[in-house]
């Protein structure tokens, strides 16, 4: 059944060695980060068997909960990305090792938690370098050091360590300066406390291109990382990794309707299925395949087909319109697209989207 996800397990392993080669070159621990993929089972599975790998993280507590026991199983740590609601207290203690925190009170619920659940929780306290998404403002150290106190005098919270996400909310680039701030941080929490941090997680796939340069700083001894070991990208500068593939999950669709027409809609033209003007250009009568497959399902601009003589012209809720002109592609055939990383996103979300692996 179309629409389907091509899904190569044997690239995605080689996307693991790649990271496993980097981490292992900077002195990292490596936690890959399977929400993009909606914690699918099977390329959890493959990452669970690659030694390098000692933390699988979600932002999801449902998608950890569906590998918990595998991951445990294998040796490794499950860890909750998004800082937790507290709402979702008891499932985060159940199911994650460790999560990403910021508020004092959430803290407070998951304590008393692990308490009720006989458990010890991870903590990770994110600092907001800049980027102001998530974490204590880097400059409130005062804040910062009061937080870290009364965690340590937790009974079933560990202050497992410090964090810091970049790159997202206000794209601001990892540099030595700024995680420099992090590493004196916690070097301050150690010191003032008499504690020691197990981790201190430099960020996510923006941070790979430090590494690379040569210049992460030595006090990091973490990576999150998502988008580098699906895609291979690094994505402070938007740069290929080497030994990665960028196309270990395809998209195939199906096509519908393939009919010679003009490339220009005939009548007034008002406004799309979206609401938007939609902008067209003449290129004469051409081709034109519909695919079964649409915005419900992914991002069209987000697609690439691996055959370059096709041409995305754009998309309904439902469907996916190309110019196939002299490919030769025809009723009933398929198609196979690259995905960038939004595309992929709701690939993996939509019901209607089959799976399919290659080993
Ligand atoms: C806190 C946190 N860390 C790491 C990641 C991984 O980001 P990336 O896919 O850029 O590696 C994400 C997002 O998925 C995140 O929210």
């Amino acid at each position: 059944m179309y629409p389907q996800l091509v899904i190569d397990l044997r690239k995605l392993n080689d996307n693991l060695n790649a990271l496993a080669g980097l981490a292992g070159q900077a002195d990292c621990s490596l936690m890959i980060v399977t929400k993009s993929f909606c914690a699918d089972k099977r390329i959890a599975a493959e990452i669970l068997k690659h030694d390098a790998v000692q933390y699988l993280a979600d932002s999801r507590i449902q998608n950890i909960a569906s590998y918990a026991d595998m991951a445990h199983g294998a040796g490794k740590e499950t860890v909750l990305l998004r800082l937790p609601m507290q709402s979702e207290a008891e499932e985060v203690v159940r199911h994650a090792d460790v999560s990403l925190n910021s508020e004092i009170e959430t803290i407070r619920l998951l304590d008393r938690e692990a308490g009720r659940q006989g458990k010890t929780h991870k903590v990770l306290l994110m600092i907001d370098l800049g980027d102001l998404r998530e974490g204590l403002f880097y400059q409130n150290e005062e804040e910062i050091f009061s937080v870290c106190e009364e965690i340590l005098r937790m009974r079933h919270i560990e202050l497992f360590g410090i964090g810091t996400n970049l790159t997202c909310y206000g794209a601001i680039i990892p540099k030595p300066d700024n995680l420099g701030w992090l590493i004196d941080l916690a070097e301050k929490i150690e010191n003032r406390f008499h504690a020691t941090l197990s981790m201190v997680s430099g960020g996510n796939s923006s941070s790979v291109y430090l590494i690379q340069k040569g210049e992460l700083p030595g006090g990091i001894n973490n990576l999150r990382l998502g988008e580098a070991f699906i895609l291979g990208n690094e994505t402070a500068y938007t740069n290929r990794i080497p030994g990665t593939h960028n196309d270990c999950v395809r998209l195939r669709a199906e096509i519908i309707e393939c009919k010679e027409k003009p490339s220009l809609p005939i009548g007034e033209v008002g406004v799309d299925a979206f609401g938007l003007v939609p902008e067209y250009e003449d290129r004469g009568i051409i081709t034109r395949a519909i695919l079964a497959v649409g915005k419900q399902d992914t991002d069209p601009d987000g697609l690439t087909p691996l055959d370059p003589g096709v041409d995305i012209l754009g998309g309904s809720s439902d469907h996916l319109i190309a110019d196939v002109s002299g490919t030769g592609h025809a009723l009933g055939g398929t198609l196979d697209f690259r995905l960038d990383y939004g595309a992929f996103l709701k690939l993996f979300t939509s019901p209607y989207v089959t799976r399919t692996y290659l080993e």
